[in-house]
């Protein structure tokens, strides 16, 4: 039997716990709460002596366990454990394990019920089954979400062992993608935003001199999200997209930066929505579209409340889905009225959503997506069209000769002004 897997400070209050809550010891499981006693903050302590901090669930009980946290709205039993993933854990590539080393937190696969299932116990050696490319392809690795530092630390130790603080290497290349991905994270997790925008500069302003360093690393900076839900991964590759078109453009390094922030912003008003609607794997209907189209002017709002993102940032957030030929939303602003960042931030994230696998459709080859856009005729400025197909023609050229990308020394570049 697999059992699933919970954090026990993940466990909500409630007296008496419906279910059964199991340990495990040398590969056997045994129960360490009986079904009904009370979860107070005394046994909470027991279960957590000896450094346990994961209990397990009998997977008959998993469905009403989420029905426990989220309450009876979430009926579609996909949806609740997508919001159960989203909520509580974090994805890690595959790629970034090494074979023989110690791995600081316990890592998780999905089974074919998207389940987590425990693969690998913190602190043991990684083994190359556990990071088969096709597992790694079909069923995401994932990390529980307070373990992104050590992941993080793990992703360092890894970097500093083959790599010095002037290269941008594989490794090195993994640590800066997952950093964007962690204040993403951070920032759609709406908690002390402040720090988290901060946090976001600083990270655009590195991404923004690796590839102005070398535009190869345009390539090594993006991330297939194989699970459509991973909004911080398409956060994370519209930023890298959109400075490599604004790189193509010749733009200066603060525009860059700002192009940059943008993409990792540019949907950040979803959290403002119900979770069910984004989770949802049918297409929209004309309501839950209209209710979709809001994340816009609630991701401006967000903008607008925090003197931290600069204007320009706003304007790219609120211009995303604005199309050239007035066809957009929120405010079917056309032509020259319209921002050019945002031109750039939106037709980047219509790239990547159609080079990314969706609920009810595969993903596209880049020509293909391209022939979409084509397809999409005067909504999408053809100037703008052609650059982009240059900027990402040039990475799919490195694409194919992947690997070797990334390893190219770091010369020290001028101080980036800081936004
Ligand atoms: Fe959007
Ligand atoms: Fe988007």
């Amino acid at each position: 039997m697999q059992y699933v897997p919970v954090y026990i400070d993940d466990l909500p209050e409630v007296d008496p716990f419906p279910f059964v809550l199991f340990s495990t010891m040398n590969g056997r499981f045994f129960p360490m709460l009986d079904h009904g006693q009370a979860l107070d903050m005394a046994k909470r302590l027991q279960l957590k002596q000896n450094d346990q901090i994961w209990a397990y669930l009998a997977p008959e009980d998993f469905s009403g366990y989420l029905r426990l946290l989220y309450g009876q709205n979430t009926q579609d039993r996909h949806i609740s454990r997508l919001r159960y993933l989203h909520d509580y854990f974090f994805p890690v590539e595959g790629v970034s394990l090494r074979v023989g080393t110690l791995f600081p937190c316990h890592l998780f696969t999905l089974n074919d019920q998207l389940e987590p299932s425990l693969i690998l116990a913190s602190h043991l050696r990684a083994l190359s089954n556990q990071i088969e490319p096709e597992l790694q392809e079909i069923y995401p690795l994932w990390i529980h979400r307070n373990d992104i530092t050590a992941y993080e630390g793990y992703l360092h130790q890894c970097w500093s062992a083959t790599a010095n603080e002037k290269e941008l290497n594989l490794e090195g290349g993994i640590l800066l993608r997952m950093n964007a991905c962690r204040v993403t994270y951070d920032l759609f997790r709406n908690e002390e935003v402040p720090q988290a925008v901060e946090a976001a500069k600083k990270v655009v302003q590195r991404l923004c001199l690796a590839i102005l360093h070398n535009p190869h690393n345009y390539y090594s900076l993006l991330k297939v999200s194989d699970l459509w839900f991973n909004t911080f991964i398409h956060s994370v590759n519209v930023a890298v997209l959109s400075m490599g078109v604004g790189l193509e453009l010749a733009l200066d390094p603060a525009t860059l930066q700002l192009l940059g922030l943008g993409g990792l912003l540019h949907d950040i008003g979803n959290i403002y929505l119900d979770p069910n609607l984004l989770l949802s794997s049918t297409r929209f209907n004309e309501e839950t579209r209209k209710q979709f189209q809001g994340h816009v002017t609630h991701g401006e709002a967000f903008c607008q409340r925090y003197p931290e993102i600069p204007e320009e940032v706003t304007h790219i957030v609120a211009q995303h889905h604005e199309r050239y030929d007035g066809s957009g939303y929120s405010q079917g602003l056309r032509g020259i009225d319209l921002d050019p960042l945002g031109q750039i931030v939106g037709l980047m994230e219509i790239y990547d959503a159609l080079t990314n696998r969706q609920p009810f459709r595969r993903a596209y080859s880049p020509f293909q997506a391209y022939g979409h856009i084509i397809n999409m005729g005067k909504a999408i400025q053809q100037n703008l069209l052609r650059t982009a197909i240059i900027a990402t023609g040039k990475q799919n050229r490195y694409l194919q000769s992947a690997k070797q990308v990334t390893t190219t020394a770091l010369t020290p570049l001028p101080q980036l002004p800081t936004l």
